[in-house]
């Protein structure tokens, strides 16, 4: 039998990664023949792991917390996207045999939102919280979507001051005292509070009427952030399975060079923790 095409996802914790189901699903759906496995690796050993999945004729490879600034580093040349991120969550091994690093993150929030949800952000004013990879990895394809204001929030402010240096000022940062009388029309976590189940200190009325919350983080049981932005009566209050899904997409067809349904896939998974 010919041995099948390898791909995998490398991170630690990496026990409940989704990974794999969703590429299974993708594969199925698209009548493609491959393998795709979740292995757990520390940054400590990111470079030996992936230097051994290449060499044994690993086609891609995605990588999660805490690796993609690593996988940044790993990679022969990265794109425009994974540049700005400074991250990478996709490699892609080329027919050259060089190693390219791209950044499928922020265009998966992107489609998330805009397509699945039919939720501008064009003119709308939007707060992202925190100022870590994260908010990296998502601030150019929000930008690109030309809200009215965009700010970064975050519990040490010199982190939100450089990152707004860095990206030429093209968004406002602020600590969380500064929100106080502030509203937002859609509001981003970014932070990884939602690990622990904790919340950034939020003051009252943030929310604007109508408005959006989204948690970047997914968990079976909604994240600390879903249920506050519930508590504030959010026309809707999104975890991130929808932008795992789409970004998951966007690797798929980058090395498959074929786009899945991704409507199918996140029906059935949401569908498979409520
Ligand atoms: P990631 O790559 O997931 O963004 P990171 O670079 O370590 O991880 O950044 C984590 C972000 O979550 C930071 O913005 C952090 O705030 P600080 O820079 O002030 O540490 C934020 N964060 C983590 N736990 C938080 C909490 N309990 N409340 C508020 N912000 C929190």
């Amino acid at each position: 039998m010919k041995n099948l095409d390898s791909y995998a996802v490398f991170g630690s914790p990496i026990n409940h990664s989704q990974s794999p189901r969703i590429h299974k699903l993708f594969a199925e759906q698209t009548n493609q023949s491959l393998d795709y496995f979740a292995q757990e690796v520390t940054a400590e050993d990111f470079v030996t792991a992936a230097t051994d999945f290449f060499a044994r004729g690993g086609k891609g490879l995605n990588c999660t917390v805490p690796l993609k600034e690593l996988a940044f580093q790993f990679a022969d040349k990265t794109t425009p996207r994974a540049e700005s991120a400074k991250a990478v969550n996709t490699l892609v091994k080329q027919k050259d045999g060089l190693i390219l690093g791209d950044n499928t993150d922020g265009i998966g929030l992107a489609n998330d939102l805009i397509f699945n949800h039919g939720i501008e952000l064009n003119g709308k004013r939007v707060l992202i919280l925190g100022a870590g990879g994260a908010t990296r990895g998502i601030l150019y394809p929000l930008l690109d979507q030309q809200p009215d204001c965009l700010v970064v929030a975050n519990r040490t402010i010199e982190k939100a001051l450089t990152l707004a240096y860095e990206f030429n000022h093209s968004f406002e940062s602020s600590g969380y005292d500064d929100l106080e009388n502030q509203q937002f029309d859609i509001i981003i976590n970014a932070t990884s509070a939602s690990l622990t189940n904790e919340l950034p200190p939020l003051p009252e009325n943030l929310l604007a009427e109508n408005g959006i919350c989204y948690d970047l983080f997914y968990s079976d049981q909604p994240t600390a952030f879903v249920h506050w932005g519930n508590l504030q009566n959010a026309r809707k209050s999104l975890d991130g399975l929808g932008m795992l899904v789409e970004q998951a997409s966007e690797a798929f067809a980058l090395w498959r060079g074929v786009r899945p349904d991704t409507k199918a896939v996140i029906d059935l998974l949401g569908g498979m923790r409520s």
